[in-house]
């Protein structure tokens, strides 16, 4: 018998599956993700009627507080960060009717053979049949220890029954992850795993594989014969927030680039997966990120720029530079910025640069995959610029999602000018509809099964293999560092430019630029 997942005409479609009934254990539910993004995103699944009637929610975490004051706190997170998704108030009573709560301290045992009970006991009046999703929105310090605890009250026992999903940064370096997975799977199934990574929740991340590969004309196009370099940039206006205490250990290499953006980057340079199963895209990714390296390991400084953003203004508002920050220490040297310049060894992409950058205090939020074609062999028309501009495709994340095309067009009038003009695809235009947010895909798919968009183990590894010299030349001590010279310098940049000149000159040195945005 052909089993739904194996159909290939409903790959993709699997949003109109409905979930097994099933509670979700959400580690961390007094903090900030599970407030502004898991517990709105589960409510707009219940209203869609995307749930299974017995979806059961238990929220974990020290506070002591009762199931009651639980869903009068979630109701407020979704008041306040999901206002317009409320709804009429039965339907929320009717959604919080499936919430629970358990205290409990990560470390302690104690709390897990209480969660245990707890579980079982929903299960007999719920109907759940021993399905669980254990959710860790937690300090990644904590997740190997909940992983551990997990298996010692046999939680995780069932690999059928019972999923892990992990936040990121799945690890701090490619050691400490090498570590943690060997520890999970140690304790679980890799196929109980789902390592989180919003970013392939987007619509529009998802859409570039749509549009690579269900498209005919651009994909013989896509290699080193016409594309002369690719731009990936992940800006955003917002600071380091409260978020003081996680950000300054970890800085926007291992918030932004490890995960994010090298998932942006693989499913711009991967091979055509042989399906669309989890595993055919996740090997693609996987051999995308086995033959990444910086452009040129042995001087990183020439490579990858690191920056943080002093005091500056954002939207005509003075604002704070990073070391002044709320629980920054004055002193870091953590960046908030970082531009690299990746090569990948293989046929289709030898010599094309591909230029990363992210930084927080941009002037804009503003995410994109611009895909710049080499210049024509020879000019024959004047330009409104100096020379005919080369091709340049846009593939719009956030804000305005959508796909854009810069070709050349003649001017009106007599002569032969040419101008650069866009041809433009917008989501909201050609769909009607707002895209919806990634979580919501995620949740889905995991309370479906379907790990296509979660990173596994050896993907994981591969990206951190990839920035691992950067940190490590970053992170030297003075004088031992790249080579035994200094450490590559730590710039700073207005809050509210577009980043060092150093990160400009990676460009320059080759006679490119970065697109202004
Ligand atoms: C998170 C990072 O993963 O992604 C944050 O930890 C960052 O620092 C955020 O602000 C950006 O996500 P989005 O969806 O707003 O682009």
């Amino acid at each position: 018998m052909v089993t739904l997942a194996e159909n290939p005409l409903r790959v993709g479609l699997n949003q109109e599956r409905t979930p097994d009934p099933c509670i979700v254990v959400q580690f961390g539910a007094s903090g900030d993700l599970a407030a502004r993004k898991l517990i709105p995103a589960y409510y707009r699944l219940f209203v869609q009627r995307r749930l299974p009637p017995e979806f059961t929610l238990v929220g974990v975490a020290r506070r002591d507080w009762t199931h009651e004051v639980y869903r009068e706190k979630m109701r407020a997170a979704v008041q306040e960060f999901a206002p317009q998704d409320l709804g009429p108030e039965a339907l929320w009573q009717d959604f919080a009717s499936r919430l629970f709560y358990c205290r409990l301290d990560i470390g302690d045992p104690e709390g897990y053979l209480r969660l245990k009970q707890l579980l079982s006991q929903l299960d007999e009046e719920r109907g759940t049949r021993g399905h669980r999703v254990f959710y860790l929105a937690v300090a990644p310090d904590f997740y190997a220890q909940a992983i551990q605890q997990l298996g010692a009250a046999g939680m995780v026992a069932d690999p059928t029954k019972t999923r892990v999903v992990i936040e990121k940064p799945f690890g701090h370096d490619l050691t400490s992850a090498q570590e943690l997975n060997r520890l999970v799977q140690r304790i679980c199934q890799e196929e109980q795993i789902y390592r989180i990574d919003h970013y392939l929740g987007k619509e529009t991340v998802q859409n570039l594989l749509v549009f690579r590969f269900a498209n005919a004309i651009f994909e013989p196009l896509w290699n080193r014969n016409y594309i002369d370099h690719v731009q990936i940039t992940v800006a955003e206006t917002v600071g380091v927030e409260d978020r003081a205490g996680y950000y300054d250990t970890a800085g926007a290499l291992r918030d932004m680039v490890q995960n994010h953006l090298m998932q942006i980057y693989c499913l711009t340079a991967m091979e055509p997966p042989v399906s669309l199963r989890s595993d055919g895209v996740r090997n693609e990714k996987t051999k995308v990120l086995q033959a990444t390296r910086l452009a040129d390991p042995r001087n990183v400084a020439a490579a990858a720029v690191r920056a943080q953003y002093g005091p500056g203004w954002i939207a005509g508002k003075p604002v704070l530079g990073y070391r002044q920050e709320p629980n920054v220490n004055p002193q870091s040297k953590t960046p908030t910025y970082v531009a690299l310049k990746l090569e990948c060894d293989t046929w289709r992409w030898k010599g094309v640069p591909f230029y990363l950058r992210t930084g927080k205090r941009l002037p804009k939020k503003v995410s994109e995959v611009a895909i710049h074609f080499k210049q024509v062999p020879l000019s024959l028309f004047q330009s409104a610029a100096r020379e005919v501009s080369p091709n340049i495709l846009v593939l719009r994340i956030q804000p305005n999602e959508g796909i854009s095309l810069r070709f050349e067009a003649k001017m009106p009038g007599p002569e032969i000018r040419t101008r650069s003009v866009d041809m433009d695809f917008r989501y909201g235009t050609a769909f009607g509809a707002s895209t919806p947010d990634a979580y919501d895909r995620l949740l889905l798919d995991c309370l479906l099964g379907d790990p296509t968009l979660f990173t596994r183990a050896d993907e994981v590894e591969a990206a951190w293999r990839v920035v691992t010299p950067v940190l490590s030349a970053w992170e030297s001590e003075p004088g031992s560092g790249n080579g035994g010279g200094a450490a590559p310098p730590l710039f700073t940049y207005e809050a509210g430019t577009w980043g060092p000149k150093a990160a400009e000159d990676l460009l320059t040195q080759s006679g490119r630029r970065w697109r202004r945005l």
